[in-house]
């Protein structure tokens, strides 16, 4: 970002009073200098979340949500960086440079120029003599012409067709390949989709940054053939389908989830728009991370067979890790969403998703996969089971009706099962304690100093200046990167504080570092003196690593006066070091 938007920015931030702001939206009370009320971003009751008007930024104390006004509106709504500012901007009458959002995407501008021309390649295709197979295969599959059209789809033809139209328009080989388009066999570029049908894939803004390309003129295998990852293409950050649903999942409150590109065109193009696809069985953090940014409830659908059942339980487990509330579908009769709407249409789509089941209650039928109940040691095996995965539910009703049900089915004692839960929650308990300790543990104390100093670097700039001066390095490579961050922060805006430096670190690699420093962080008040403590523990630590070195080197070294120089400096940083 150039300097003149950030001091822009900086500007309007400042002018905006976030205690106003988030007010609109979630009620606070004041408590001493703080405002407090419930976070918005986890599932909670109580007001873990404080708001201060003087530091004019938020922070949870239960999921570690932190951040300034610009970040609380952007995930509270949904809404990009920019139209965050433009929102605050107009709250406060400032108007905005025209265009400031239309800016942001420049980075890559000739990869997204070539990967639309591909596109447009592709669907062109489809009017040409061998584009009739494949409009014959796509009427076969029952994908009507609307539908070719609202997903783009078109069809890559063999003899490298693209290569030759995109080198000609002035593409070089190094960015078709950085893109995935083509690929070097001996020395020549070949096209890396033939004679498949094209799917494009669009990123969440609905940029095209890849495609996923299927056989049609015989099945082959792989079935697919994905864009690999390239600088446009980062397939964990990507949810099929994800900008069209967008609305209609805002809207609604509600993700449908799917493992195929097909099940996801199938129910949106039937009108059932709030649907995305994971391409594939497997999530990743940042697919989570996306579901937990839409605070809307998941429907799990995927396939009808045992790697689609394994699926719900892997993802269903880590969607109630991430505290995102969800329920699941499970499709009797055919294979996936696709050919189950094919075959049952719509209106029993709309109905089986409207009877979602509990992940107890899907966990209730699924421990029961290749067990005899009839088996005295199976049965106990399955009760054990089900009555584990009530440990982490918050819901104590549903605890109760499953102990309930189970007793009644099977005819144990109640008391039994509840003491089982009893046990198997303490024992939660304790992992989850032991987990924090340990966590604690690898975060050692020098660590805790480091984030510690760079808190209060992002508060003041005397600090950094003390930084500087006292100590300029820290011993690992992460906190130097954000030190050098604030360092650089500092010279191009001569001054620092804590919400402006997080409008900044947004874009940082780092991010999530900065913000886990500032959401741990008691924001007290330190002394100099306080700070120059910390700093000479740094420095100190840093030295005697540096003497370790030497003293290593020296016992490798069989140059005698190498070895006095050794010596000599060994004896000048102790000397440095007060020892
Ligand atoms: P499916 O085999 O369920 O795909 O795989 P589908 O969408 O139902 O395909 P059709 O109906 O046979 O055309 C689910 C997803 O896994 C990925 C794709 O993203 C697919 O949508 N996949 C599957 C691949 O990447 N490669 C493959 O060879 C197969
Ligand atoms: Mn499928």
């Amino acid at each position: 970002m150039a300097f003149i938007e950030q001091e822009e920015i900086n500007r309007i931030r400042s002018s905006a009073s976030i205690v106003d702001v988030i007010s609109s939206y979630v009620p606070l009370t004041q408590k001493g200098k703080n405002y407090f009320g419930v976070c918005p971003f986890h599932e909670d009751h109580s007001p873990s979340m404080s708001v201060s008007e003087e530091k004019q930024i938020y922070k949870c104390f239960s999921c570690g949500a932190t951040g300034n006004v610009f970040t609380f509106v952007e995930n509270f709504l949904n809404i990009s960086f920019a139209e965050a500012v433009e929102l605050i901007a107009s709250k406060v009458g400032i108007s905005v440079a025209v265009n400031f959002s239309k800016k942001k995407e420049i980075k890559f501008k000739e990869e997204n120029e070539a990967m639309d021309l591909a596109l447009k390649f592709y669907q062109n295709n489809l009017n040409t003599e061998s584009g009739k197979k494949a409009i014959e295969y796509l009427k076969k599959r029952d994908l009507h012409e609307n539908t070719i059209k609202d997903f783009s789809i078109g069809l890559a033809m063999d003899q490298n067709m693209l290569y030759k139209i995109l080198s000609k328009k002035g593409y070089s080989d190094k960015l078709l390949e950085s893109i995935g388009l083509v690929h070097q066999i001996g020395n020549e570029e070949h096209d890396l989709f033939q004679n498949r049908i094209m799917f494009p894939i669009h990123n969440l803004d609905g940029q095209v940054v890849g495609f996923t390309a299927r056989c049609y003129l015989k099945e082959e295998t792989p079935k697919y053939i994905n864009t690999k990852e390239t600088i446009l293409f980062k397939k964990g950050n990507i949810l099929f389908n994800y900008h069209r649903a967008f609305d209609s999942i805002r809207l609604l409150k509600e993700v449908i989830v799917v493992e195929g590109n097909m099940d996801a065109i199938r129910l949106y193009s039937v009108g059932i728009k709030n649907v995305v696809a994971l391409m594939g069985t497997s999530i990743t953090k940042e697919q989570m991370a996306i579901f937990k940014k839409l605070r809307s409830k998941v429907i799990l659908m995927l396939d009808n067979d045992s790697a689609g059942e394994n699926a719900t339980l892997t993802v269903g487990n880590l969607l109630e890790e991430n505290q995102i509330p969800f329920q699941i579908v499970r499709l009797s009769g055919e294979k996936d969403p696709d050919s189950y709407i094919i075959k049952n249409g719509k209106e029993a789509m709309e109905e089986v998703i409207k009877n979602a089941i509990s992940f107890v209650d899907f966990k209730l039928n699924y421990f029961k996969k290749n067990k005899n109940l009839n088996d005295a040691s199976d049965l106990a095996e399955y009760i054990k089971a089900v009555i584990d995965g009530l440990k982490n539910t918050n819901d104590i009703i549903l605890k109760e009706v499953t102990l309930q049900k189970l007793s009644n089915d099977y005819n144990i004692s109640y008391t039994v099962l509840k003491e089982q839960l009893g046990m198997t929650e303490l024992e939660e308990k304790k992992r989850n304690e032991k987990r924090v300790e340990k966590k604690e543990e690898r975060q050692s104390s020098y660590d805790k100093i480091c984030r510690k100093i760079l808190f209060y670097m992002m508060n003041d700039k005397e600090y950094v200046r003390l930084y500087q001066t006292k100590l300029g390095v820290f011993p690992t490579k992460e906190h130097r990167i954000i030190a050098n961050e604030i360092v650089y922060y500092l010279e191009k805006n001569k001054t620092i504080n804590l919400a402006d430096f997080i409008t900044y670190a947004e874009n940082m690699n780092l991010k999530d570092e900065i913000m886990a420093i500032i959401s741990n962080e008691k924001d007290l008040v330190l002394t100099e003196e306080e700070m120059l403590e910390l700093l000479a523990i740094i420095r100190k630590k840093i030295k005697k690593e540096e003497i370790n070195k030497l003293k290593a080197l020296i016992k490798e070294e069989y140059d005698v006066n190498k070895k006095m120089a050794l010596l000599e400096k060994i004896t000048e940083l102790k000397k440095e070091n007060g020892d």
